[in-house]
């Protein structure tokens, strides 16, 4: 050894370095092995190369499962890829271990596969680094069934000071060789869950949020990825993707140039790094897989079935029938005029009654959204006799009280704010920016969580009346900074928010699980799987327009079920009130809007429209499977038909959104054996259907195969079609 290289080394021992190559402390795998992660029709395999790394094999379907292969595949073909230490591409994971080493380099130790019930098995690899105390377990459940898989990383260590990380996805399969189409469902305030699709080339294509909070704003934590072609509702290879975190996400989609694509997803590591102390577990959100041959039809309908089974709140019971005050009274009601919308949602068969925005704050009243959020003390000028009385007047009328809040803000214009200036997200020497005149209260700071918890424990446990709350949310984070954490933990905010976020959601529906829960973030501001396992349903978006609802409801559709997705009628464009109703119909239906201003006729019709929903169409919608037929994107109509899941009953809906012929549609999900009574509903007052085939019974493959063809030409013509078996 040179001198110079002498001195070199000497520094390095010097600092804690250590220069020759430390022999691995993993188990030697003495020859590789499979690990194959399966469901009904797909499986993943992994598998653990002679090398002791990870690598995947195939993600498809399940009778294509590979055998172990004569030789250790390329590094490309990582299942988790590490920065730093030989892996060319993006990687799932960067660490910079405590000497400053930006690299890592797992290797395999063991794995288990536990069955957690005759449905859903865990696989959890547990992976170390071949020279520092660092580990990852990576976690596999499959629903079998619902062909879904689950992933997500946990990550720790026991090296002696902080580990930082830079990158860290939930999961990063490469699938298989072709070309891929992806879909993504964009949009913004009153413009949610739009389609857009591209096939995908080389390189790297990002889709990210990085607001933090409301973090969905622009796009929905959801993809589609199609194989050799854009997708089709019934046929293709189709994996759907959605991440279960209501913070900044990226799905990075890496294109080699092999022309192999890795999807990476995850927490946006983007201003994200995280200080890890030694023992301390970084749990990433987790990631939800599903695979079909069927088309994008089926993956729907296979995160819709694994939704009420496994995350929804209370699926086997059907949601209510609301009646919501916002669009009607906006901030200006009082006792009298929420005492008579109670009657009117009574009178019209509504089982919730939802008083929205504005009953609350006191020395500055919640009477525009200047003022009074943080201040949930009933507003005594609007409401003398307080939420009992309202409770109350509900209970005698039969109906269910709801309430809206709001607990993660505050507007400076509130007491809280004048007490707690800095509980507020905020940078320093930064002039605050308001959005809709709010600050987001930091939730990182444990008196804020201990405060948020308050507004919603004081709410609620005094007035048992309350039985449904709206939990709004309607700004996101443009100055990501506490006045709590420390400079190098200012990186861990959004993060940490977000946890603290589902730990007070988690406190909400545990104690209070007789409470029925909406999530709002100002429409579909914030909807993905994990805040949902604390609610039953979500307000897809304030552009209730019904011809603007057909797209926003059939984006939703593509990974969120009916019964989850809150469909109100309102007057809002002055659409026709048949096809208001239908394409509420489609949904967790309710109404906002004012009784007084509807026509006799359109009473009456409101009237039937509730009988028909509660009576017939509910468990079909709500619990059946989903079938789009026609899609809004190509043409004059959309079409989407619910079927049950014995296949006894269904519901056919058909929107026309322009002018054009009369089209044949033809459902599908029936039983082609069994023979079924074909019957328009929800026909207007004073209209007979013009249904051709209109009570006549037929079996199932001629329907399907032949199809009907309702009397839809015109502009918001609709129809509703049962179809019950006989
Ligand atoms: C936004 C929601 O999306 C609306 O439905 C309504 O609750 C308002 N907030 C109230 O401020």
């Amino acid at each position: 050894m040179s001198p110079s290289n002498l001195f070199a080394k000497f520094c390095l021992l010097a600092l804690g370095f250590t220069l020759a190559p430390h022999p691995l402390t993993a188990a030697p795998a003495t020859s590789a092995e499979l690990i194959p992660v399966n469901t009904a029709r797909s499986q993943m395999t992994l598998l653990v190369g002679t090398d002791q790394r990870l690598y995947q094999l195939a993600y498809g379907s399940a009778g294509n499962s590979p055998a172990i292969p004569a030789k250790t595949p390329g590094r490309d073909a990582e299942f988790y890829p590490q920065a730093g230490d030989g892996f060319l591409f993006e990687p799932a994971l960067l660490a910079v271990h405590t000497d400053g080493n930006t690299s890592t380099d797992l290797r395999y130790v063991s794995h288990t596969v536990t069955a957690l019930d005759s449905n859903v098995t865990l696989t959890r690899i547990e992976l170390k680094d071949s020279y520092y105390p660092f580990h990852v377990a990576l976690n596999l459940k499959t629903y079998r069934n619902e062909d879904v898989i689950e992933q997500w990383a946990e990550i720790s260590h026991d090296e002696k000071g902080q580990v930082t990380l830079e990158r860290f996805a939930s999961s990063s399969p490469e699938l298989p060789g072709g070309n891929y189409w992806l879909t993504q469902f964009h949009g913004d305030w009153a413009k949610e869950g739009q389609l857009a699709e591209e096939q995908l080339t080389f390189g790297t294509k990002v889709l990210d949020t990085k607001l933090g909070v409301r973090a969905h704003q622009y796009r929905t934590p959801v993809f589609l990825l199609s194989k050799n072609g854009p997708a089709r509702e019934d046929a293709g290879e189709v994996y759907g993707g959605t991440l279960g975190w209501s913070g900044s996400y990226q799905f990075a989609f890496d294109v080699d140039p092999a022309g192999k694509l890795r999807a990476l997803t995850g927490i946006n590591p983007f201003n994200s790094a995280y200080h890890l102390a030694r023992h301390q577990l970084f749990n990433t959100p987790k990631m939800f897989w599903s695979w079909s041959a069927a088309g994008k039809g089926q993956i729907s309908r296979n995160f819709h079935r694994w939704a009420r089974r496994y995350i929804l709140r209370d699926t086997g019971q059907l949601r209510p029938v609301l009646l919501n005050n916002w669009e009607t009274t906006g901030f200006n009601f009082n006792e009298p005029k929420l005492t008579a919308l109670l009657a009117t949602a009574h009178d019209l068969g509504a089982e919730v009654f939802l008083l929205d925005d504005g009953w609350f704050g006191d020395k500055y009243p919640r009477d525009n959204d200047r003022a009074g959020l943080g201040d949930w003390q009933v507003n005594p000028r609007k409401l003398p006799d307080g939420l009992g009385y309202l409770t109350q007047a509900a209970h005698q009328r039969d109906v269910r009280f709801g309430i809206w809040l709001e607990p993660e803000m505050v507007n400076p214009a509130s007491e809280l704010y004048h007490r707690h200036p800095d509980w507020v997200i905020g940078q320093l020497h930064r002039e605050p920016q308001l959005q809709r005149n709010q600050l987001n209260l930091d939730l990182s700071r444990p008196a804020v969580r201990d405060y948020v918890w308050k507004v919603i424990n004081d709410t609620l446990a005094p007035n048992p009346g309350i039985t449904y709350v709206k939990w709004d949310c309607n700004r996101f984070v443009t100055q990501p900074g506490s006045f709590y954490l420390k400079p190098d933990e200012q990186s861990h905010l959004l993060i940490d928010y977000n946890w603290a976020l589902y730990d007070i959601m988690g406190r909400f529906a545990t104690n209070f699980p007789n409470v029925t829960a909406m999530l709002c973030s100002g429409g579909g501001g914030r909807v993905d799987y994990q805040a949902l396992r604390y609610f039953h349903t979500f307000w897809p978006s304030d552009r209730t327009d019904p011809r603007d609802r057909v797209f926003i409801q059939w984006g939703y559709s593509h990974f969120f079920p009916a019964c989850a997705i809150a469909a109100h009628v309102t007057r809002m464009n002055e659409r026709p009130f048949k096809f208001t109703l239908d394409v509420a119909f489609s949904g967790a239906l309710g109404f906002d809007l004012d009784f007084a201003k509807l026509s006799p006729d359109e009473k009456a019709e409101a009237l039937a429209a509730v009988a028909l929903y509660k009576n017939d169409l509910r468990p079909i919608v709500q619990q059946g499977d989903l079938y789009r037929l026609v899609s809004p994107y190509d043409g004059q109509r959309s079409a989407l038909d619910f079927v049950s899941e014995d296949r006894s009953h269904a519901v056919l809906f058909t929107y026309q959104i322009a002018s054009g012929p009369a089209d044949t549609v033809k459902p599908q999900g029936l039983d082609p054996q069994r023979h079924y009574r074909i019957r328009e509903v929800n026909l207007a007052v004073g209209t007979a259907s013009r249904l051709p085939g209109q009570d006549t019974v037929v079996d199932g493959a001629t329907l399907m195969r032949d199809g009907i063809t309702p009397a839809c030409t015109k502009e918001f013509d609709s129809a509703v079609i049962e179809f019950t078996a006989e």
